[in-house]
C-alpha cells in the first residue's frame, strides 16, 4: 500500500507504525547465495507482529548497513519502512551519541559518558529523519509507537509535523537519577522531545519517578498521578534557537509551577512504569521439544557431567557485571568452595556494538579474565568457565536454560533483563535456581529469586553457594512462583496494557 501523504492527505498510510533504531527483520544469505529477510527473533517483534498483521501496520527502522537507501517493502503481514544511515551517523549517532553518551549516562555511568557536540547534532538530524519517514507513512489519526533511547527526541517531532496522531513512547532502558540525567548538556531538549508522547511507558516505577522528577525540576512543569502538563506554547521552542549552535534552548532549572494550569493552555503527557516480558509461550513450548530436552542432556555431557552447571547469557556489555561473576567465582574456586568438574560456568556473550571503545576494552579484560582463571583451575578433562563469544538462535538458548542448574544474573544496571524471565519460562518442572541482581527492572517482580548486590562480592558468592546446595523443596517453591509471574505476565499482555492506556488518553 503506497502512503504518499500529500497526495492522500494520510488517507491511505497505516493505522498502527511503529519506529525503532532496527527495523523488525534481519537480512540473511540464503544458500544459493541470494539475501532474503527474516522476522527478528525479539520479545518485542513477536509481541506487535500480531497486531501489526490485524490493523495495517508499518515498522520504521533503520536496517543495519551503512549508505544503502532501501525501498520500503512488505514481509510477512508487516509493512518495513527502511531508514537509511550514513556511515557517519552510524559512527556519530548510533556508536557516538546512543552508545557513547546515553547508554551510559542512563546505566549510572558506570562508564563514562561522552558529551560531543557533533554527535548531539548527528542524534537530532537523524531523529527528524525518523519522525518524517512516520509521519509520511502514518494514517490520519493513526498510533505510533516509538522505541527506546536512540529516538528519544521523535515523539515531539512528530508531534509538530503530525498533530492528529496518537504518539507513544517506551524506554526499554532504565531512565537516570535526576543528579545523573543533569549532567547531560542537552536535558531540555531530550525531556521536550520525550513530552511529546500522549504516553511515555518506562520498566521501572523508579524510572518513571525519575524522569517525572526531571521534568519537575527542568521544566517546571505541573504533575499529578503521572499526568505532566505540557505547556503549549513551549511546543515550538524544542529545537536550537541560533542557528547553527546546537546548545541546549533553556539552562538550569524553572520555577515549579504548583496549581494545575488554566484549561486550554496545555495538553497532558502520562508517564508510569509498565515491565516488559517476553513470549513465554515460545519458551515454553520450546522447553517441551524432545529434540531440545535431549539437546540439554547433551551440552551436560558435553561439560563433563558437573553437580552444578552455572549460566551467564549477556550481550558483551559493562552494564551485565560479567567481571564481578567471574571475580566470584574465582574466589569460590580458589578458597575450595567450588572445585572444578564439580562445578562448571557457561558465560554466553553474545558480540556486541563492537565499533564503542568501551565494549572493546570489556572484551579484552573479559577474555583476559577468563583465560586466566581456565589456565590456574581448569584440568585436562575440565574447564572452569566455557567461554563462548556468539549468539545462538533461541533453540539452542532454550536447551542452554534447561542444562543449568543456576542462571546468574548480576547486572550492574538493566532495564529488565529478559534472559532471567527466559530462565524461569523454560524451567517447566520447576527446577532451578534464579540469581538476581536487584539492580535489574526483572528485580521488582522476580521476587524469589536469590536476589542480590553484585557490587557485594561476598553476597554473591555466598548466594552462588547457596543455588548451589538448595533445599529442593525451597528451590521449587521459588521456581513455582516465579513462573506464576512470568507465565501470566507475557509481552502480548505488555503491548496491550500499553496501547490500551494510550488510546484511553
Ligand atoms: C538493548 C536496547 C535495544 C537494543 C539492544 C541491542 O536491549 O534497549 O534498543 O536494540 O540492546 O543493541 P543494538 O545496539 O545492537 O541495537
Amino acid at each position: 500500500m503506497a502512503a504518499d501523504a500529500a497526495e492522500t492527505e494520510y488517507t491511505q498510510g497505516y493505522d498502527f507504525v511503529v519506529v525503532a533504531n532496527r527495523l523488525a527483520v534481519n537480512r540473511i544469505t540464503q544458500e544459493d547465495g541470494t539475501e532474503d529477510w527474516q522476522r527478528s527473533p525479539g520479545g518485542l517483534v513477536t509481541a506487535l507482529a500480531p497486531i501489526m498483521a490485524a490493523s495495517e501496520g508499518a515498522w520504521v527502522g533503520w536496517h543495519g548497513a551503512p549508505d544503502e537507501t532501501l525501498e520500503p517493502f512488505d514481509h510477512e503481514g508487516m509493512h518495513l519502512h527502511p531508514v537509511p544511515l550514513s556511515e557517519q551517523e552510524v559512527e556519530f549517532y548510533y556508536e557516538g551519541f546512543s552508545n557513547g553518551t546515553l547508554w551510559p549516562l542512563y546505566h549510572d555511568v558506570i562508564a563514562r559518558p561522552l558529551f560531543h557536540r557533533r554527535w548531539w547534532d548527528a542524534y537530532r538530524r537523524v531523529n527528524q529523519r525518523f519522525a518524517e519517514a512516520a509521519a509520511q507513512v502514518a494514517a490520519r489519526g493513526a498510533t505510533v509507537w516509538v522505541q527506546d533511547y536512540q529516538l528519544q527526541l521523535v515523539p515531539q517531532m512528530l508531534r509538530d509535523l503530525r498533530p492528529d496522531v496518537k504518539i507513544g513512547f517506551f524506554n526499554h532502558i532504565p531512565f537516570p537519577p535526576p543528579g545523573l540525567f543533569a549532567q547531560l548538556p542537552w536535558r531540555h531538549s531530550v525531556l521536550r522531545g520525550l513530552l511529546g508522547a500522549d504516553l511515555i511507558g518506562f520498566q521501572r516505577d523508579s524510572d518513571a519517578r525519575n524522569f517525572q522528577r526531571a521534568v519537575r525540576h527542568r521544566l517546571g512543569h505541573y504533575i499529578k498521578a503521572d499526568q505532566i502538563y505540557v505547556p503549549l506554547q513551549e511546543e515550538d521552542d524544542a529545537g536550537s534557537q541560533i542557528p547553527g549552535f546546537s546548545a541546549d534552548p533553556s539552562r538550569g532549572t524553572a520555577p515549579r509551577q504548583l496549581s494545575a494550569p488554566a484549561p486550554g493552555s496545555h495538553r497532558v503527557a502520562e508517564a508510569r512504569a509498565f515491565p516488559i516480558s517476553i513470549d513465554t509461550d515460545t519458551i515454553v513450548d520450546l522447553a517441551g521439544r524432545e529434540d531440545i530436552i535431549a539437546r540439554s542432556k547433551e551440552i551436560r555431557e558435553e561439560l563433563g557431567n558437573p553437580e552444578t552447571v552455572f549460566l551467564g547469557v549477556d550481550r558483551l556489555d559493562y552494564t551485565k557485571g560479567i567481571r564481578h561473576r567471574m571475580k566470584a567465582y574465582e574466589e569460590l574456586l580458589h578458597d575450595g568452595d567450588l572445585e572444578v568438574g564439580q562445578a562448571c560456568l557457561v558465560q554466553i556473550a553474545s558480540p556486541s556494538r563492537e565499533g564503542v571503545e568501551s565494549y572493546q576494552r570489556l572484551r579484552d579484560e573479559i577474555e583476559l579474565t577468563v583465560g586466566r582463571i581456565n589456565g590456574e583451575f581448569d584440568t585436562m578433562g575440565h574447564t572452569a568457565i566455557r567461554y563462548l563469544h556468539h549468539s545462538y538462535p533461541i533453540e539452542e538458548m532454550v536447551a542452554l536454560y534447561l542444562a543449568a542448574d543456576v542462571m546468574l544474573v548480576t547486572a550492574l544496571r538493566d532495564g529488565m533483563n529478559l534472559v532471567a524471565k527466559e530462565y524461569v519460562a523454560a524451567r517447566k518442572d520447576a527446577t532451578g535456581v534464579l540469581v538476581l541482581s536487584e539492580f535489574t527492572g526483572a528485580a521488582d517482580q522476580l521476587r524469589q529469586a536469590l536476589l542480590i548486590n553484585p557490587h557485594d562480592i561476598d553476597e554473591l558468592k555466598a548466594a552462588m553457594v547457596k543455588a548451589a546446595q538448595i533445599d529442593p523443596d525451597d528451590a521449587k517453591k521459588r521456581m513455582r512462583s516465579l513462573r506464576r509471574q512470568v507465565v501470566s505476565h507475557n509481552v502480548k499482555r505488555w503491548a496491550q496494557d500499553f496501547l490500551d492506556r494510550l488510546h484511553h488518553l
